[in-house]
């Protein structure tokens, strides 16, 4: 944080500079001197405005997210809080926080330890590592309050009070208050596993200045401080909540028709006209195998194992919600 504010300021600094210098090439008698060092300081002008104003405002986005502060909240762990959340937590958090595997990547198998450096994987560790963390209580979050944890999940910002990147893109802030404390009851009854190596976001400025840039992606909108969800049921209604607790429109766009690449992610279609030509059987049937009824294989960049592990009923309103028109 303090290396980027740091070079934050240096770059106003040069800002200002060559916006003299610039000002110094026009004044002067020579002819050669104004066009040739006007042009160029001119020019090194504008490209430190630009980082300089990006950068402010991804510094300013990172670092200073003016989120309301961790609600007082003390989550009773009840077996059926600790139930739902594993189903939650099973779907949604396993993909990214499981154990690593042999390759790389997370195994979906317990322990919930994180370690995974996201970034560095998918191809774009030159913004700086962004590294899951252990969700269990053997790590960071044993000096976290049920509080602190929610608003996580709410806000997308840690107990310090900054921005976890990969976290505020994911759709958790539409959880309801409800599921929310439910996740946050099943990692409190995980045995604590200890972490091993670094973990969380360590954005560089190149990173910060993107993040301003909106090149990973338009930032969402506030979140509420109570979030309900619909009545569960096989419903277009509820199938959309299932959509994003099952992350679906994290990538497919929040209607699910599809959303454009960015900087560090790939373009996603639209999955509803394919979705709209299969029988519930087919879709169900597809999305536990990861196969698609041409025998073609989901790639990887598509993980249907989370919704692998849901139930018929939150299968069936996802298929509800995807074959009617949003
Ligand atoms: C796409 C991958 C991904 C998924 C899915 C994901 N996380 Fe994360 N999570 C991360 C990364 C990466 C970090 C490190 C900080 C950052 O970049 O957001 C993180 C950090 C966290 C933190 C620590 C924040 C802090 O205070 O430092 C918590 C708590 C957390 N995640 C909980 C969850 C839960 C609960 C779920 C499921 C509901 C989940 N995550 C799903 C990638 C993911
Ligand atoms: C990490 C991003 C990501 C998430 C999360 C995700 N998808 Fe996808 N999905 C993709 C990508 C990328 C493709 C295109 C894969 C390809 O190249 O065929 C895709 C393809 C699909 C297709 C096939 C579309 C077609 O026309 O062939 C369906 C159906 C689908 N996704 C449904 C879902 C559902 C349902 C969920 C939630 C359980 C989901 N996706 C979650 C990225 C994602």
């Amino acid at each position: 944080m303090i290396g980027n504010i740091l070079i934050f300021l240096v770059v106003i600094g040069l800002t200002v500079l060559f916006g003299w210098l610039t000002y110094r090439a026009v004044r002067a008698k020579k002819l050669w001197v104004k066009i040739v060092g006007g042009l160029a300081a001119g020019l090194l002008t504008l490209i430190f405005t630009a980082v300089a104003f990006f950068g402010g405002k991804g510094v300013s986005a990172m670092y200073f997210p003016g989120a309301p502060p961790a609600p007082e909240l003390a989550v009773a762990g009840t077996p059926e809080q600790i139930a739902r959340g594993e189903y939650l937590v099973t779907i949604a958090c396993m993909g990214c926080h499981s154990q690593v595997g042999a390759d790389g990547a997370p195994s979906r198998q317990h322990p919930l330890s994180g370690g995974w450096n996201l970034s560095e994987y998918d191809g774009f560790g030159f913004i700086g590592d962004m590294v899951t963390e252990n969700l269990t209580p053997g790590g960071k979050l044993s000096g976290y309050s049920d509080g602190d944890l929610f608003r996580v999940l709410r806000y997308s910002v840690n107990q310090e009070g900054h921005t976890v990147g990969v976290m505020s893109f994911m759709p958790y802030r539409e959880l309801s208050n409800e599921d929310t404390e439910a996740i946050i009851a099943y990692l409190r009854s995980l045995p604590p596993t200890p972490t091993t190596g670094p973990t969380g976001d360590r954005m560089n400025f190149l990173g910060v200045t993107m993040l301003g840039a909106g090149m990973f992606g338009e930032p969402p909108p506030p979140a509420p401080a109570v979030v309900t969800a619909p009545p569960p049921g096989v419903t277009a209604e509820y199938g959309k909540y299932v959509a994003t607790f099952g992350e679906c429109r994290g990538c497919h766009g929040p209607t699910m028709t599809g959303s454009p690449a960015t900087s560090v992610s790939p373009a996603v279609p639209n999955p509803r006209p394919f979705v709209s030509s299969l029988t519930l059987e087919q879709f169900t049937a597809m999305m536990h195998s990861g196969v698609k009824p041409d025998g073609q294989p989901f790639p990887a960049t598509m993980p249907w194992e989370n919704a692998s592990n849901m139930n018929d009923d939150d299968l069936a309103a996802l298929y509800t919600y995807l074959t009617t028109q949003p």
